[in-house]
Protein backbone atom coordinates (compact mmCIF):
# COMPACT_ATOMS: atom_id res chain seq x y z
CA UNK A 1 0.00 0.00 0.00
CA UNK A 2 1.38 3.49 -0.61
CA UNK A 3 -1.36 6.12 0.87
CA UNK A 4 -0.30 8.84 3.76
CA UNK A 5 -2.14 7.81 7.25
CA UNK A 6 -2.99 9.87 10.30
CA UNK A 7 -3.97 9.76 13.87
CA UNK A 8 -4.52 11.06 16.73
CA UNK A 9 -4.87 9.87 20.10
CA UNK A 10 -5.71 12.23 22.96
CA UNK A 11 -3.85 11.64 26.12
CA UNK A 12 -6.49 10.95 28.42
CA UNK A 13 -5.18 7.89 30.52
CA UNK A 14 -3.80 4.70 30.36
CA UNK A 15 -5.03 2.43 27.60
CA UNK A 16 -7.35 -0.42 28.03
CA UNK A 17 -7.78 -3.89 26.19
CA UNK A 18 -10.50 -2.18 24.46
CA UNK A 19 -8.62 0.83 23.26
CA UNK A 20 -6.43 -1.96 22.40
CA UNK A 21 -8.47 -4.28 20.52
CA UNK A 22 -10.62 -1.55 19.04
CA UNK A 23 -7.95 0.94 17.83
CA UNK A 24 -4.31 0.80 18.50
CA UNK A 25 -3.07 -2.60 16.96
CA UNK A 26 -5.05 -1.83 14.16
CA UNK A 27 -3.08 1.23 13.72
CA UNK A 28 0.37 -1.21 14.00
CA UNK A 29 -1.27 -3.61 11.10
CA UNK A 30 -1.85 -0.69 9.17
CA UNK A 31 1.75 0.37 9.51
CA UNK A 32 2.93 -2.15 8.86
CA UNK A 33 0.65 -2.93 5.40
CA UNK A 34 1.67 0.90 4.22
CA UNK A 35 5.17 -0.22 3.60
CA UNK A 36 5.87 2.00 0.37
CA UNK A 37 3.57 5.17 1.94
CA UNK A 38 4.18 7.73 4.57
CA UNK A 39 2.52 6.96 8.77
CA UNK A 40 1.77 9.87 11.20
CA UNK A 41 0.63 8.99 14.54
CA UNK A 42 0.36 11.84 16.70
CA UNK A 43 -0.25 12.64 20.33
CA UNK A 44 -2.95 15.20 20.21
CA UNK A 45 -2.01 17.40 23.78
CA UNK A 46 -3.64 20.73 22.20
CA UNK A 47 -7.18 18.55 21.85
CA UNK A 48 -6.69 17.15 25.49
CA UNK A 49 -6.24 20.56 26.80
CA UNK A 50 -9.98 21.21 26.81
CA UNK A 51 -9.86 18.34 29.76
CA UNK A 52 -6.59 18.33 31.11
CA UNK A 53 -5.48 21.85 32.83
CA UNK A 54 -2.57 20.61 34.80
CA UNK A 55 0.67 20.97 34.48
CA UNK A 56 2.41 17.67 35.63
CA UNK A 57 -0.60 15.59 34.36
CA UNK A 58 -0.34 16.71 31.00
CA UNK A 59 3.53 16.20 30.27
CA UNK A 60 2.91 12.50 31.89
CA UNK A 61 0.41 11.48 30.00
CA UNK A 62 1.56 12.90 26.81
CA UNK A 63 5.02 10.80 27.61
CA UNK A 64 2.62 8.09 28.29
CA UNK A 65 1.24 8.07 25.04
CA UNK A 66 4.31 8.43 23.07
CA UNK A 67 5.26 4.94 25.57
CA UNK A 68 1.99 3.09 24.52
CA UNK A 69 2.49 3.80 20.83
CA UNK A 70 6.18 2.56 21.00
CA UNK A 71 5.05 -0.37 23.08
CA UNK A 72 2.54 -2.02 20.73
CA UNK A 73 4.65 -1.83 17.94
CA UNK A 74 4.82 1.60 16.37
CA UNK A 75 7.89 1.80 14.58
CA UNK A 76 9.78 5.23 14.29
CA UNK A 77 11.22 3.83 11.15
CA UNK A 78 7.95 3.93 9.35
CA UNK A 79 5.73 5.95 11.21
CA UNK A 80 6.32 9.56 11.90
CA UNK A 81 5.68 9.88 15.83
CA UNK A 82 5.32 13.44 17.13
CA UNK A 83 3.40 15.64 19.24
CA UNK A 84 0.56 18.71 18.07
CA UNK A 85 2.01 21.03 19.98
CA UNK A 86 5.55 20.65 18.31
CA UNK A 87 3.81 21.95 15.00
CA UNK A 88 2.29 24.97 15.33
CA UNK A 89 0.93 25.02 12.05
CA UNK A 90 -1.63 22.71 13.73
CA UNK A 91 -3.21 25.75 15.36
CA UNK A 92 -2.68 28.01 12.89
CA UNK A 93 -5.12 26.52 10.19
CA UNK A 94 -6.74 26.14 12.84
CA UNK A 95 -7.56 29.65 13.34
CA UNK A 96 -7.88 29.84 9.22
CA UNK A 97 -11.14 26.99 9.32
CA UNK A 98 -12.72 28.88 12.28
CA UNK A 99 -12.78 31.97 9.94
CA UNK A 100 -14.39 30.34 7.10
CA UNK A 101 -16.95 28.28 9.26
CA UNK A 102 -20.02 29.14 10.68
CA UNK A 103 -21.11 28.85 14.11
CA UNK A 104 -24.67 26.70 13.94
CA UNK A 105 -22.47 24.36 11.29
CA UNK A 106 -20.10 23.36 14.52
CA UNK A 107 -23.18 23.11 16.70
CA UNK A 108 -23.89 20.07 14.73
CA UNK A 109 -20.84 18.60 15.82
CA UNK A 110 -21.60 15.40 18.45
CA UNK A 111 -18.48 16.12 20.34
CA UNK A 112 -20.29 19.51 21.25
CA UNK A 113 -23.39 18.08 21.69
CA UNK A 114 -22.14 15.72 24.35
CA UNK A 115 -20.60 18.07 26.00
CA UNK A 116 -23.54 20.40 26.26
CA UNK A 117 -25.65 17.41 27.30
CA UNK A 118 -23.20 16.65 29.97
CA UNK A 119 -22.41 19.71 31.57
CA UNK A 120 -25.02 22.61 30.18
CA UNK A 121 -23.75 25.22 27.17
CA UNK A 122 -22.21 27.27 30.05
CA UNK A 123 -19.74 25.02 30.98
CA UNK A 124 -18.41 24.31 27.00
CA UNK A 125 -15.40 25.47 26.37
CA UNK A 126 -14.77 27.37 23.01
CA UNK A 127 -11.61 24.86 22.21
CA UNK A 128 -14.32 22.35 22.65
CA UNK A 129 -16.55 23.89 20.40
CA UNK A 130 -13.78 24.82 17.34
CA UNK A 131 -12.18 21.05 17.86
CA UNK A 132 -13.38 19.91 14.50
CA UNK A 133 -11.37 22.62 13.13
CA UNK A 134 -8.28 22.18 14.59
CA UNK A 135 -9.00 18.16 13.86
CA UNK A 136 -9.51 19.30 10.38
CA UNK A 137 -5.97 20.89 10.30
CA UNK A 138 -4.51 18.11 11.86
CA UNK A 139 -5.32 16.24 8.94
CA UNK A 140 -5.24 18.30 5.70
CA UNK A 141 -1.74 19.37 6.56
CA UNK A 142 -0.65 16.16 6.06
CA UNK A 143 -2.73 16.14 2.41
CA UNK A 144 -3.79 12.84 4.23
CA UNK A 145 -5.38 10.13 2.12
CA UNK A 146 -6.94 7.52 5.25
CA UNK A 147 -8.05 8.44 8.84
CA UNK A 148 -7.64 5.30 10.96
CA UNK A 149 -10.48 6.20 13.50
CA UNK A 150 -13.32 4.40 15.09
CA UNK A 151 -16.83 5.09 14.26
CA UNK A 152 -17.64 7.69 16.89
CA UNK A 153 -15.07 10.11 14.86
CA UNK A 154 -16.48 9.51 11.61
CA UNK A 155 -18.71 12.98 11.45
CA UNK A 156 -15.34 14.92 12.55
CA UNK A 157 -13.56 13.14 9.28
CA UNK A 158 -16.96 14.49 7.36
CA UNK A 159 -16.08 17.45 8.64
CA UNK A 160 -12.75 18.19 7.65
CA UNK A 161 -13.37 16.92 4.06
CA UNK A 162 -16.57 19.69 3.85
CA UNK A 163 -13.60 22.00 5.49
CA UNK A 164 -11.46 20.96 2.73
CA UNK A 165 -14.09 21.60 0.10
CA UNK A 166 -15.08 25.31 1.60
CA UNK A 167 -11.73 25.93 1.96
CA UNK A 168 -10.74 25.02 -1.99
CA UNK A 169 -13.71 26.54 -3.51
CA UNK A 170 -13.24 29.98 -2.05
CA UNK A 171 -9.02 30.11 -2.35
CA UNK A 172 -8.16 27.80 -5.01
CA UNK A 173 -7.38 24.12 -4.81
CA UNK A 174 -5.27 23.48 -1.73
CA UNK A 175 -6.56 20.35 -0.01
CA UNK A 176 -6.74 16.53 -0.58
CA UNK A 177 -9.71 15.06 0.64
CA UNK A 178 -8.96 12.30 2.93
CA UNK A 179 -11.22 9.39 4.05
CA UNK A 180 -12.13 7.77 7.26
CA UNK A 181 -10.81 4.34 7.67
CA UNK A 182 -13.20 3.34 9.68
CA UNK A 183 -11.82 0.31 11.99
CA UNK A 184 -12.84 -3.08 11.64
CA UNK A 185 -16.33 -3.26 14.58
CA UNK A 186 -13.94 -5.44 17.06
CA UNK A 187 -17.01 -6.48 18.86
CA UNK A 188 -17.53 -4.02 21.40
CA UNK A 189 -14.99 -4.93 24.12
CA UNK A 190 -17.41 -5.24 27.55
CA UNK A 191 -15.74 -4.83 30.85
CA UNK A 192 -15.77 -6.29 34.07
CA UNK A 193 -19.43 -4.98 34.77
CA UNK A 194 -20.75 -6.44 31.21
CA UNK A 195 -21.39 -2.24 29.77
CA UNK A 196 -18.71 -1.27 27.23
CA UNK A 197 -15.17 -1.38 28.26
CA UNK A 198 -14.70 2.57 29.40
CA UNK A 199 -12.24 4.54 31.39
CA UNK A 200 -15.20 6.37 32.36
CA UNK A 201 -17.06 3.62 33.57
CA UNK A 202 -13.95 2.08 36.01
CA UNK A 203 -14.55 -1.41 34.51
CA UNK A 204 -10.94 -1.49 32.59
CA UNK A 205 -8.76 -3.99 32.52
CA UNK A 206 -5.42 -2.10 31.48
CA UNK A 207 -3.60 -3.04 28.85
CA UNK A 208 -0.43 -3.19 30.71
CA UNK A 209 -1.79 -4.69 34.07
CA UNK A 210 0.06 -5.97 36.82
CA UNK A 211 -0.75 -10.11 37.88
CA UNK A 212 -2.75 -9.17 40.74
CA UNK A 213 -4.69 -6.66 39.13
CA UNK A 214 -5.49 -8.47 36.00
CA UNK A 215 -6.86 -11.40 38.60
CA UNK A 216 -8.58 -8.59 40.82
CA UNK A 217 -10.30 -7.74 37.32
CA UNK A 218 -11.14 -10.81 36.16
CA UNK A 219 -12.66 -12.13 39.55
CA UNK A 220 -14.75 -8.64 39.44
CA UNK A 221 -16.40 -9.86 35.86
CA UNK A 222 -20.30 -9.86 36.49
CA UNK A 223 -21.28 -13.10 34.91
CA UNK A 224 -25.13 -14.17 34.33
CA UNK A 225 -26.37 -17.09 36.66
CA UNK A 226 -28.40 -18.73 33.60
CA UNK A 227 -26.01 -18.90 30.62
CA UNK A 228 -23.64 -22.03 30.78
CA UNK A 229 -21.28 -19.74 28.96
CA UNK A 230 -20.29 -16.48 31.20
CA UNK A 231 -20.48 -14.54 27.88
CA UNK A 232 -18.36 -11.03 29.25
CA UNK A 233 -15.44 -13.95 30.50
CA UNK A 234 -15.95 -15.77 26.95
CA UNK A 235 -15.82 -11.89 25.63
CA UNK A 236 -12.65 -10.72 26.51
CA UNK A 237 -10.89 -14.18 26.09
CA UNK A 238 -12.02 -14.82 22.68
CA UNK A 239 -9.51 -11.61 21.75
CA UNK A 240 -6.62 -13.40 22.84
CA UNK A 241 -7.00 -17.59 21.93
CA UNK A 242 -7.73 -18.72 19.08
CA UNK A 243 -11.74 -19.67 18.44
CA UNK A 244 -10.68 -23.33 18.36
CA UNK A 245 -8.78 -23.88 20.99
CA UNK A 246 -11.86 -21.44 22.80
CA UNK A 247 -14.63 -23.50 22.14
CA UNK A 248 -12.89 -26.49 23.74
CA UNK A 249 -12.37 -25.15 26.54
CA UNK A 250 -16.30 -23.48 27.39
CA UNK A 251 -17.36 -26.70 26.15
CA UNK A 252 -15.32 -28.62 28.67
CA UNK A 253 -16.26 -26.45 31.65
CA UNK A 254 -20.06 -25.79 30.74
CA UNK A 255 -21.19 -23.62 33.88
CA UNK A 256 -18.02 -23.94 35.90
CA UNK A 257 -17.35 -20.34 36.18
CA UNK A 258 -14.74 -20.49 38.62
CA UNK A 259 -12.15 -22.62 36.48
CA UNK A 260 -12.73 -20.52 33.35
CA UNK A 261 -12.07 -17.28 34.56
CA UNK A 262 -8.61 -19.22 35.92
CA UNK A 263 -8.11 -20.14 32.63
CA UNK A 264 -8.78 -16.34 31.48
CA UNK A 265 -6.48 -15.01 34.39
CA UNK A 266 -3.49 -17.40 32.74
CA UNK A 267 -4.31 -16.35 29.41
CA UNK A 268 -4.11 -12.94 29.95
CA UNK A 269 -1.28 -13.05 32.55
CA UNK A 270 0.67 -14.59 29.79
CA UNK A 271 -0.83 -11.89 26.80
CA UNK A 272 -0.13 -9.29 29.13
CA UNK A 273 3.12 -9.79 30.80
CA UNK A 274 5.46 -9.48 27.73
CA UNK A 275 3.49 -5.92 26.68
CA UNK A 276 4.16 -4.73 30.00
CA UNK A 277 7.90 -6.12 30.80
CA UNK A 278 8.15 -3.85 27.03
CA UNK A 279 6.49 -1.15 28.29
CA UNK A 280 9.01 -0.85 31.04
CA UNK A 281 11.68 -1.05 29.38
CA UNK A 282 10.87 1.42 26.93
CA UNK A 283 9.61 3.89 29.94
CA UNK A 284 13.22 3.42 31.46
CA UNK A 285 14.77 4.94 27.84
CA UNK A 286 13.47 8.59 28.13
CA UNK A 287 16.31 9.68 25.76
CA UNK A 288 15.25 7.28 23.00
CA UNK A 289 11.69 8.32 23.95
CA UNK A 290 12.68 11.61 23.25
CA UNK A 291 14.16 11.12 20.47
CA UNK A 292 11.60 9.50 18.69
CA UNK A 293 9.80 12.76 19.35
CA UNK A 294 12.35 15.14 18.16
CA UNK A 295 12.87 13.02 14.89
CA UNK A 296 9.22 12.94 14.29
CA UNK A 297 8.80 16.88 14.92
CA UNK A 298 11.40 17.89 11.79
CA UNK A 299 9.48 15.33 9.58
CA UNK A 300 5.86 16.96 10.29
CA UNK A 301 7.19 20.14 10.60
CA UNK A 302 8.69 20.25 7.25
CA UNK A 303 6.01 18.86 5.65
CA UNK A 304 3.56 21.32 7.68
CA UNK A 305 5.50 24.41 7.08
CA UNK A 306 5.26 23.52 3.18
CA UNK A 307 1.69 23.24 3.03
CA UNK A 308 1.28 26.37 5.33
CA UNK A 309 3.25 28.15 2.85
CA UNK A 310 0.44 27.39 0.19
CA UNK A 311 -2.38 27.93 2.46
CA UNK A 312 -0.88 31.30 3.15
CA UNK A 313 -0.10 32.35 -0.47
CA UNK A 314 -3.81 31.01 -1.23
CA UNK A 315 -5.47 33.64 0.86
CA UNK A 316 -2.97 36.60 0.48
CA UNK A 317 -1.70 37.21 3.69
CA UNK A 318 2.28 35.80 1.92
P1 LIG B 1 -12.80 5.35 26.60
O1 LIG B 1 -14.24 4.96 26.33
O2 LIG B 1 -12.14 4.39 27.54
O3 LIG B 1 -12.63 6.81 27.00
P2 LIG B 1 -11.82 6.26 24.07
O4 LIG B 1 -13.10 6.91 23.73
O5 LIG B 1 -10.62 7.09 24.40
O6 LIG B 1 -12.05 5.17 25.23
O7 LIG B 1 -11.47 5.25 22.88
C1 LIG B 1 -10.43 5.37 21.96
C2 LIG B 1 -10.70 4.33 20.86
O8 LIG B 1 -10.63 3.00 21.41
C3 LIG B 1 -12.13 4.45 20.28
O9 LIG B 1 -12.14 5.20 19.10
C4 LIG B 1 -12.53 3.00 19.99
O10 LIG B 1 -12.20 2.67 18.66
C5 LIG B 1 -11.66 2.16 20.89
N1 LIG B 1 -12.45 1.58 22.02
C6 LIG B 1 -12.64 2.14 23.24
N2 LIG B 1 -13.35 1.32 24.05
C7 LIG B 1 -13.62 0.20 23.34
C8 LIG B 1 -14.31 -1.03 23.62
N3 LIG B 1 -14.83 -1.29 24.82
N4 LIG B 1 -14.40 -1.94 22.64
C9 LIG B 1 -13.84 -1.72 21.43
N5 LIG B 1 -13.18 -0.59 21.09
C10 LIG B 1 -13.05 0.37 22.02
N1 LIG C 1 -10.65 13.48 17.92
C1 LIG C 1 -9.93 12.24 18.07
C2 LIG C 1 -10.47 11.49 19.31
O1 LIG C 1 -11.13 12.07 20.14
C3 LIG C 1 -8.46 12.49 18.24
C4 LIG C 1 -7.90 13.23 17.07
C5 LIG C 1 -7.50 14.54 17.06
C6 LIG C 1 -7.69 12.72 15.77
N2 LIG C 1 -7.05 14.88 15.81
C7 LIG C 1 -7.16 13.80 15.00
C8 LIG C 1 -7.89 11.48 15.18
C9 LIG C 1 -6.84 13.64 13.65
C10 LIG C 1 -7.60 11.33 13.83
C11 LIG C 1 -7.06 12.41 13.07
O2 LIG C 1 -10.22 10.30 19.42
Amino acid sequence: MSKTILSGVKPTGKPHLGNYFGAMRQFMELQNENEKGTNYFFIADYHALNFVQNVSEMRKLSLDVVIDFLTIGLDPKKSVIFKQSDVQEHTELAWIFDTITTVPYLKRAHAYKDAVTKGGEEDVSAGTFTYPMLMAADILLYDTDLVPVGQDQKQHIEFTRDTAEKFNRIFGETFKLPDAYILKDVEVVPGSDGRKMSKSYNNTISLFASDEEIEKAVWSIVTDSEGEVPKNVFAIHKLIKPEGELEKIYDENKGKYKILKEILIDDLKNFIRPMRERREGIAKDLDFVNKVLEEGKQKAQAVARAKMSDVKRAIGVS
